[in-house]
């Protein structure tokens, strides 16, 4: 009996431990901490106009993996370099979609693009057309003349403001130079003609586009709490379908005169865009493809660089040591008496350095693009269900204080004893994410900043606005899709080359 009873107790007072430990071990399929959750609008209210920092203070209190229902949607956060290596390298594939969304619907011609398209053979073949017929080194290449000719131009316009003594809004002087490079490459055999017609299509693209970033990146209540879908609270749906309609009257217009002309005869070595996409697969591309990657490249062609070259000028012209030295580098390797030359730009350390910080302290996609899983994905303890809206918060990410020291300084001698790149395979830094959705324009907009860059500080000293001092300069940003910086950069630029340099630039 009394040997019985001592088993039924270690019996039981085994299990009972046993329970105790499992109870301990954290739950393999609990969902990440968040913050409380309301009825229909879940955490709708923990957001505010400048989301980034809103989500950086959540990870504060909640960890770099948390989530977080926005009306019906969910959302995990991701806020540090280990997590963003589990969603985009370990669980690549998983999480390589893209969420339903109106601005995908209009934006993307019904996800039929690049950015919006969900993962799948459509995305995959346009991509590869991207990575292997757009966007090599070898065609980047062919464009260098153009890119010189339009940096040529922008110093021509600086030096003219400069004699006429007006404060410059650099952002618009940016704007035109990502934008005519970018046209010059998918529109090249049109747009080189400067007397040409369709000169006013081009315009009115590159503004729509523009105008569908500011008003696509926004988090829309529609898309969140889908009974009120019908009703357009906003009335994004009337004005996202006005401008694409705009826009695809421009698109016909211009492909219509490529696809006029029977047979492309030119005498250039250099092919453009568009000839390349409509002769893809003799010509049997979707035609709402071709226009969703024509406005796609425009999209990240134009803005991104403009915002990042303003945001790297604002710093330099705050921290007067670090612009010295960039033009100590410059006068090194360049010299006084010549324009940088593309050839140079291997040799500039510094201005390289320069450019990661900027990307570190004010990524133009501070949420990168959504990322969505169309299966149950495990990320260590956590189960993150099907159908979630993914965001990696590469702004928290570049300010996080265990990677950074004073990562609220601007100090591009961070970077001159570490070996973290901006390609993506390091996880401290990711101005273009990382994995299977990449930018694939990061090759071209790195050349596009470091020639600008290097360009604008060799041929001109650089001062705030007069009444402006220093350490008053604003640098707080605005939220859209993109996160310019909020009061545009207004600077006065003087010559520090000989005139003779601007002759010959121009
Ligand atoms: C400073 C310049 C740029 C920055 C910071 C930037 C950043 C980014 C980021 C963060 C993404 C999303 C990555 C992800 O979701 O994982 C992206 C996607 C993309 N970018 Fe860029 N980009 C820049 C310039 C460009 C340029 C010049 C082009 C093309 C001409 C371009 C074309 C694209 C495309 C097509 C995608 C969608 C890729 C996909 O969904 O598979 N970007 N970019
Ligand atoms: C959401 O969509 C509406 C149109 O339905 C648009 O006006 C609005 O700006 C979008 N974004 C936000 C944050 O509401
Ligand atoms: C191209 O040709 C079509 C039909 O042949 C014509 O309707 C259209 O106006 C032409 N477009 C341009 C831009 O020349
Ligand atoms: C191409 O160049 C050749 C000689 O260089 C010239 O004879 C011909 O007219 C040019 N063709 C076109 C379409 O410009
Ligand atoms: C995810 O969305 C798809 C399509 O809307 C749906 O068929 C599926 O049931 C959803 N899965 C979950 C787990 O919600």
């Amino acid at each position: 009996m009394e040997y019985l009873s001592n088993f039924w107790l270690f019996v039981v007072g085994t299990i009972s431990v046993l329970l105790y430990l499992a109870w301990l071990i954290p739950k393999r399929t609990s969902r990440p901490p968040g913050p409380p959750n309301w009825p229909i609008v879940g955490s709708l209210f923990y957001l505010n106009k400048l989301p980034h920092r809103a989500m950086e203070e959540l990870a504060k209190k909640y960890g770099p993996i948390l989530y977080l229902r926005l009306g019906y949607v969910n959302h995990i956060v991701i806020s540090n370099a280990e997590m963003a290596l589990e969603v985009l390298k370990t669980h690549d594939a998983n999480f390589a979609s893209r969420p339903s969304s109106i601005i995908g619907k209009y934006g993307g011609y019904d996800y039929f693009d690049i950015v919006f398209a969900p993962y799948g053979d459509n995305w995959r073949l346009l991509r590869k057309i991207c990575v292997t017929e757009l966007l090599t080194q070898a065609r980047l290449k062919s464009f260098e003349p153009g890119r010189e000719e339009e940096v040529a131009r922008m110093v021509e316009n600086i030096a003219k403001h400069n004699q006429e003594g007006k404060p410059m809004k650099m952002r618009h002087i940016f704007h035109e130079l990502t934008s005519n490079n970018i046209c010059r490459m998918l529109f090249g055999r049109y747009r080189e003609k400067s007397d040409c017609f369709l000169g006013k299509e081009f315009d009115n693209l590159v503004h729509c586009v523009i105008e569908l970033g500011e008003i696509g990146g926004k988090f829309n209540i529609s898309d969140l709490i889908p009974i009120l879908k019908p009703f357009d609270v906003q009335g994004i749906e009337k004005k996202l379908k006005h401008i694409q309609n705009q826009a695809k009257n421009s698109l016909s217009i211009i492909l219509n005169m490529y696809r006029n002309e029977t047979k492309i005869v030119t005498n250039s070595t250099v092919t453009d865009f568009v000839e390349t996409l409509l002769s893809y697969d003799d010509g049997k591309l979707d035609e709402r493809s071709i226009m969703g990657v024509l406005t796609d490249l425009i999209g990240g062609g134009t803005d991104s660089s403009a915002i990042t070259m303003e945001w790297a000028l604002t710093e330099l012209i705050r921290h007067p040591k670090i612009m010295k030295r960039a033009q100590e580098e410059l006068d090194a390797v360049v010299g006084r008496t010549r324009p940088v030359l593309m050839s140079d730009l291997p040799n500039l350390p510094y201005l390289h350095a320069i450019i990661k910080e900027t990307f570190r302290l004010h990524p133009p996609l501070p949420l990168m693009v959504p990322h969505f899983n169309t299966q149950d994905v495990q990320i260590l303890n956590y189960k993150i269900p099907a159908n979630t809206t993914t965001i990696v918060n590469i702004w928290a990410i570049g300010r996080d204080s265990k990677v950074w020291r004073k990562p609220l300084e601007f100090d591009p001698d961070r970077f001159s004893d570490s070996d973290i790149k901006i390609g993506g395979s390091t996880f401290n830094l990711l101005p273009f994410g990382s994995g299977r959705r990449r930018c694939p324009g990061m090759d071209l907009a790195q050349h596009m900043l470091q020639y600008g860059l290097a360009t604008i500080f060799h041929a001109f000293d650089w001062f705030p606005q007069p009444g402006i001092k220093l350490e008053d300069m604003n640098v707080m940003e605005t939220f859209g899709a993109l996160c310019p910086k909020d009061e545009p950069l207004v600077a006065i630029a003087k010559p520090r080359l000989s005139s003779q340099i601007y002759k010959q630039l121009t």
